[in-house]
């Protein structure tokens, strides 16, 4: 069993409505995913896990009484015990919000289990499929297609230029630009780049 603790609205970001901080008893499945996260007083239940990196799970989340959806990314401690991967995303992603192609941070929350663990986690905007998956989903036969469609590389090409000119004016690099990094947004109709835990600002490495 987990139990998520009160949030902590980001400094840039816009957060779904806050209306308590009362902490709630959640639970976890037989494979140690959580099944609720209590973010800024209401309850939100985890619908599947997007993804599983060394050092945080992406998580699809719903909320019952907004029916709105979004992506939490729950970061585990480092092998110090400490969140300086979660610190550094974050502070990546206050500087730079605000353009189209880059995703969306609504808050960050800490996530307390009843085991005694804190984590520290993301509240993002929920995207859809990444390219990655885009480019090997293309298969005839069980063999990969040769090719894609002129309308995915030219959007794709264009979406991530103008992300990369952006941050690059805001000074950063995001220095992990690969196909699982970049998602599609239906909502928006364009493509939007992720995870900003390796970006760094220049002259700041
Ligand atoms: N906002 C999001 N919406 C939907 N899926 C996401 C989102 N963020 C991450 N994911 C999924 O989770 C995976 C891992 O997320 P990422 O931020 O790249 O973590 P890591 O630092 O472990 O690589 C992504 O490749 C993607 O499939
Ligand atoms: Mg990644």
């Amino acid at each position: 069993m987990a139990h998520c603790g009160p949030a902590e609205p980001s400094a840039k970001a816009q957060a779904p409505r806050p209306d308590s901080n009362k902490p709630v008893q959640g639970s976890v499945d037989q494979g140690m995913k959580p099944v609720l996260f209590e973010i800024f007083g209401e309850l939100w239940t985890v619908q599947s896990r997007l993804g599983q990196g060394v050092s945080a799970s992406v998580y699809q989340v719903s909320s019952g009484r907004a029916s709105t959806t979004a992506a939490v990314k729950e970061f585990q401690a480092d092998t110090q015990g400490g969140d300086y991967g979660y610190h550094k995303e974050r502070s990546v992603l206050e500087d730079i919000q605000g353009h189209k192609n880059i995703v969306t941070l609504y808050g960050v929350f800490t996530n307390h289990s009843c085991m005694g663990v804190a984590t520290r986690c993301l509240l993002l905007e929920l995207l859809d499929v990444s390219v990655s998956d885009l480019l090997t989903s293309g298969t005839q036969g069980g063999r990969p297609q040769q090719g894609h469609s002129m309308w995915l590389v030219q959007h794709c090409a264009r979406d991530i230029m103008e992300a990369l000119a952006f941050l690059h004016k805001e000074g950063y690099v995001h220095a992990d630009l690969k196909p699982r990094n970049i998602l599609w947004s239906a909502d928006d109709e364009c493509f939007k780049l992720i995870d900003f835990g390796l970006s760094f600002k220049e002259g700041n490495q």
